[in-house]
């Protein structure tokens, strides 16, 4: 069967089709209906078309859509976790907590645009604004262009549909090409809404079709997850649109002498060091441990990855399934040997089969090698002693990245200096620097992006302050 693709919250079947093969044996995943150039014409222009009226949708009709793809999603969770370990090789225990968040943060978003207003501002705090109020109401910037990851097929596709059909924008999504199918299945809910035709489509497209789509003057909002050279070569490409870019990271974690659960810790950053392969922007891919607890929480941590289970994604033992194909493996294979060549030490894996990388713990990593300095998007972590927390937090700082960190201890004032210094867009205190709560504004400085996600934070992001100043008002 082939899955079809949506224009303007309608299915269509175009005239080719492609398939998705699954990363991990490569066996048929689905088979979807690739748009023409027709195709996306028609759905960016009914964006256009329907951005006023969008625009003019009462809370009650949005929020109770969003509601609606939040329920389904919730009820049919089995079914999209399956989809999504299929098409990208994510453990189902993680796909399933993929789909359980998606529901999440569609449910956020229809309590955020009920809530979603203005406010007043009062203006006669000069004699020439005497009897004047200021409306600051946040109208939408107009349609958007959402482009989505592979590593989270549905949460960051809800990411950018929901904040969007909140604040009564219309979205043009272009899903990952290695994992459309549930972006588009996520279409068949979406569908169920009576949202007005043009309020969504879900386009299939290649990567080589997004520059006209970014470029496109009917869509001025850009928002994109990935890579962080496409990230910023879309921003530098259209200076005029609001792009909002949430790109890679090197997240790091520091490991304070005060932290005396070292099992804990050791645990937290062999699970979130490793889950789904690595391929989070936020896994956990450096460690600086204090010298007074460096060589226990390693030799900890080695145990822990050890004993993971990598193979089949949708057994239920599985806790590290492939990366999204042989090459991304093959390079992460690489930069382990070299980080090994430039005089690290490997005390468990570096292997690799097919598309899967055995989990790998390294110690004694030049700063400079790329596993510790770019963004590894593998099972890989870096664990490196400190002597003193200051010289963590320089450490952690010393990176082109700034998404998260976290940080292990239990010292107030180590919290708060952490919170204070440390350049990223969030700081996690006695935890790893994975935990995201989809509610939470997310994303990052430096080369980690522009703009945050969340509901709250990205509906802000898409709309624009729209000034009514009333006179003759007695306040
Ligand atoms: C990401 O990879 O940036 C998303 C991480 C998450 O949502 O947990």
């Amino acid at each position: 069967m082939t899955t079809p693709f949506w224009i303007a919250g309608k299915q269509a079947s175009g005239d080719s089709t492609a398939v998705v093969r699954s990363p991990y044996d490569d066996t048929e995943a689905g088979r979807y209906a690739i748009p023409s150039t027709s195709d996306i014409e028609a759905a960016v222009a009914a964006a256009h078309a329907v951005r006023r009226e969008a625009a003019a949708l009462p809370a009650y009709v949005r929020a109770g859509a969003l509601d609606h793809v939040s329920r389904v999603l919730a009820e049919r969770a089995d079914e999209f976790a399956a989809l999504i370990t299929a098409e990208s090789g994510k453990p189902l225990t993680w796909a399933r907590a993929e789909a359980a968040r998606a529901s999440s943060t569609f449910r956020w978003a229809a309590e955020e645009a009920r809530r979603f207003t203005g406010e007043l501002q009062r203006l006669d705090t000069d004699p020439g604004s005497t009897g004047r109020l200021a409306l600051v109401r946040r109208v939408p910037r107009g349609p958007v262009l959402g482009i989505t990851p592979f590593n989270f097929p549905l949460n960051l596709v809800a990411h950018k549909v929901a904040p969007a059909l909140a604040v009564g924008a219309p979205i043009v999504l272009k899903p990952a090409p290695a994992t459309p199918l549930t972006a588009l299945a996520l279409g068949e809910v979406l569908a169920e809404t009576g949202l007005p035709e043009g309020m969504w489509s879900v386009l299939p497209v290649g990567n080589d079709q997004a520059a006209a789509l970014v470029s496109d003057p009917r869509l001025p909002v850009v928002s994109f997850t990935g890579s962080v050279p496409v990230g910023w070569e879309i921003r530098d490409s259209v200076p005029r649109k609001h792009v909002t870019l949430e790109l890679g990271g090197n997240a790091a974690v520091l490991v304070c002498p005060d932290w005396t659960d070292l099992d804990h810790a050791a645990e937290r950053i062999a699970t979130f060091a490793t889950y789904q392969a690595g391929q989070s922007c936020v896994s956990v891919q450096r460690v600086y441990a204090h010298a007074d607890v460096a060589a226990e929480l390693t030799e900890r941590l080695v145990g822990k990855v050890r004993a993971l289970g990598t193979g089949d994604p949708a057994s239920p033992g599985t806790d590290v399934g492939p990366l999204i194909n042989a090459a991304a493996a093959e390079r992460v294979q690489t930069w382990v040997a070299d980080a090994v060549a430039a005089g690290a030490r490997c005390h468990v894996g570096g292997q690799r089969d097919g598309a899967t990388v055995a989990p790998t713990v390294l110690t004694g990593v030049p700063e400079d090698a790329r596993v510790m300095a770019d963004e590894v998007f593998g099972p890989v972590v870096a664990v490196n002693s400190v002597d003193s927390v200051e010289e963590g937090f320089r450490r952690i700082n010393d990176s082109r990245f700034g998404l998260q960190a976290g940080v292990f201890t239990h010292d107030l004032s180590t919290a708060f200096a952490a919170s204070a210094e440390l350049e990223v867009g969030g700081v996690v205190i006695g935890d790893v620097p994975s935990f995201r709560a989809d509610q939470m504004p997310y994303g990052g400085v430096k080369d980690s992006g522009v703009g945050r996600e969340g509901p709250a934070a990205a509906m802000a992001d898409l709309t624009e302050e729209r000034v009514t100043v009333l006179t003759g008002v007695r306040l």
